[in-house]
């Protein structure tokens, strides 16, 4: 397992991070049933000893409940096993009361905030879902992490935070003062209360700015997953912005892998200088955790209709232009997505590196079994 080797800043000689241990500690995961809260508590259960990993959800169903339920058997099946214990309950993270007791009966060490309404476009239909959950929600997840003061408190942000930045690759230095959906303002938004809270509180907070993740039971509302659907389905794919678009897609594995890390290394409220003395900081920090190698949206799917065939979800002889329509840019969309992910290699000593090929094969593997299920 990989253990958090606490690095001096190289730059200002201060130790940077609180190591944590996950082992024999309670854990509370937000959105544990969702595509990246129940990958986490996978390998949560499969890598700790004598924790705790309590899950909450609402198993909305913004899409599939069916496969959220599915994620959630695989987590059961995973928990008999485990040496940790696992516990699920169906509880909105708008809901205080039931939040509060659940930090009281379990005083969590580490809680990780994956809870939200998730989705550019639906943002244009349905902006009350996401300044319920993703306001209002991490509000209230704040307001009780302030109470009970865990040690460190990771929440998901978004790629979607650098709007229509054309300058390439995306860095943590960049501005994300001008979002192009209200699903990006809220992860903006969140990036700044979690802030607050770590200054005025000592609250140690650390946002995580994903790009574009997929894999198996990945979400049937992304790109991908609705390319697979649709050429499973024989229909025809509807491609934005004439295929001229590049995303920064990173492999579920790595992206977890790199949550992992993080959650062993809390930001410090006061760090060490190097004549020894002590300095005031705000515990809080913001990465982004994306491979740094955009790809073609075009040979994405590709290389997707390859696997699915190979995998014999496509017949003998597919014909990929056949199945393409080529469509202008959509409001909300931006054409790149490209993270620079310096902070976190330098940090955490990690930057995702399994590529589409590797990548789309185990989501084609995956899919094509879900799909005879
Ligand atoms: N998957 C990506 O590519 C990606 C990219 C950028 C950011 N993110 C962010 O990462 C986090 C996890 O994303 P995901 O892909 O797993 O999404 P997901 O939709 O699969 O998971 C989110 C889960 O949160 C649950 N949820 C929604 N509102 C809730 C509430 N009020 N209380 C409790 N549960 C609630 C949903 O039922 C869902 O299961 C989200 O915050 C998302 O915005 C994801």
């Amino acid at each position: 397992m990989y253990l958090l080797n606490i690095r001096e800043n190289e730059d200002r000689k201060q130790l940077i991070k609180q190591s944590i241990d996950l082992n024999n500690i309670n854990i509370l995961i937000t959105g544990a049933a969702g595509f990246i809260g129940a990958s986490l508590t996978l390998r949560l259960l499969s890598e700790l000893e004598g924790s705790t990993i309590v899950g909450i959800d609402t198993v909305n169903d913004y899409y599939s409940r069916e496969l959220k339920e599915y994620r959630l058997g695989l987590i059961e099946k995973k928990a008999e096993g485990s040496d940790c214990q696992w516990s699920f309950q169906k509880i909105s993270i708008t809901d205080r009361e039931a939040l509060s007791g659940l930090f009281e009966q379990y005083h969590f060490e580490v809680v990780v905030n994956l809870a939200a309404q998730a989705g550019v476009r639906y943002s244009l239909i349905n902006p009350d879902a996401f300044m319920e959950s993703n306001i209002i929600g991490f509000y209230t997840v704040l307001e009780v992490c302030r109470k009970y003061l865990p040690k460190h408190l990771v929440f998901a942000s978004s790629s979607s935070v650098y709007g229509g930045n054309t300058k390439v690759p995306f860095c943590m230095s960049d501005r994300t003062d001008t979002p192009i959906s209200l699903y990006a303002a809220t992860k903006k938004s969140n990036e700044l209360m979690a802030y607050t809270y770590a200054k005025l509180y000592g609250l140690p907070c650390t946002g995580l700015r994903f790009f574009t993740v997929y894999g198996p039971f990945g979400r049937p509302d992304m790109a991908y997953y609705k390319f697979a659907d649709k050429l499973a389905g024989g229909e025809k794919l509807q491609v934005y912005n004439f295929g001229n678009c590049k995303r920064d897609f990173t492999y579920v594995d790595d992206t977890i892998e790199g949550v992992f890390r993080v959650l062993q290394g809390a930001p410090l409220s006061s760090v060490r200088t190097e004549d020894g003395s002590e300095e005031q900081a705000v515990p809080y920090a913001l990465y982004n955790i994306g491979g740094g190698n955009p790809e073609d949206l075009m040979e994405f799917i590709r290389v997707l209709s390859k696997e699915l065939g190979a995998f014999g979800v496509l017949p003998e002889g597919f014909e990929l232009e056949e199945h393409i329509e080529y469509l202008p840019m959509q409001p909300g969309d931006v054409e790149i997505t490209y993270a620079d992910s310096t902070e976190l290699e330098r940090d955490f000593d990690f930057i995702p590196k399994i590529g589409i090929r590797e990548g789309l094969r185990k989501f084609a593997k995956w899919y094509s079994g879900y799909l005879r299920s």
